[in-house]
């Protein structure tokens, strides 16, 4: 299942991350893509808010994972760094744990991550306007039909 939304503005971007907030649950994978700059790391830091997180949420490019405990704990992971290697087998205490992964960079351990799973791409870097195309199976399903309507 797949929907595509556009979003003109960071509030309407928060409003999208708000959405996601309501349809995680512990397990649950978030994957994105885009290029740089397209908002992976703005989006992760709204969805955290919403999970009532209160730390700073900051870019994991050079730690790669950063968890931020909060009632559903969040493990905010920056595979960047990753590309051409693969995967680090250490990430997988965290992406099969009970918090929420949200994975910036998220193709490039794409075969190592499950299939169901929340693909979310980011892209159009005009001003504030983004194109997020959002991808998911099974349990994802609900969530692609709250961001459709
Ligand atoms: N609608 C929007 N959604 C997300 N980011 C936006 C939006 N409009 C402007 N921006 C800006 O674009 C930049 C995105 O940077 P960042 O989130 O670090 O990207 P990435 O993590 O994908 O490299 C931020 O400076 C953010 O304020
Ligand atoms: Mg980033």
């Amino acid at each position: 299942m797949e929907t595509i939304i556009k979003v003109a503005s960071l509030q309407e971007m928060d409003r999208f991350a708000k959405t996601i907030s309501e349809h995680v649950f512990p397990g649950a994978i978030v994957g994105l893509t885009g290029e740089l700059g397209s908002g992976k790391t703005t989006f992760t830091k709204f969805l955290a808010a919403h999970l009532n997180i209160n730390d700073t949420v900051t870019s994991p490019t050079f730690t790669i994972l950063k968890v931020y405990p909060g009632k559903l704990p969040l493990y905010h992971m920056d595979v960047y760094r990753l590309e051409g290697i693969g995967y680090d087998y250490e990430l997988d205490d965290f992406i099969y744990g009970s918090g929420v992964s949200v994975i910036e960079w998220a193709s490039y351990i794409r075969e190592m991550l499950p299939n169901e799973m929340l693909e979310i791409d980011i892209s159009g870097n005009f001003d504030n306007e983004r194109i997020i195309r959002v991808k998911g199976s099974g349990v994802y399903e609900k969530c692609i039909q709250a961001l459709s309507h």
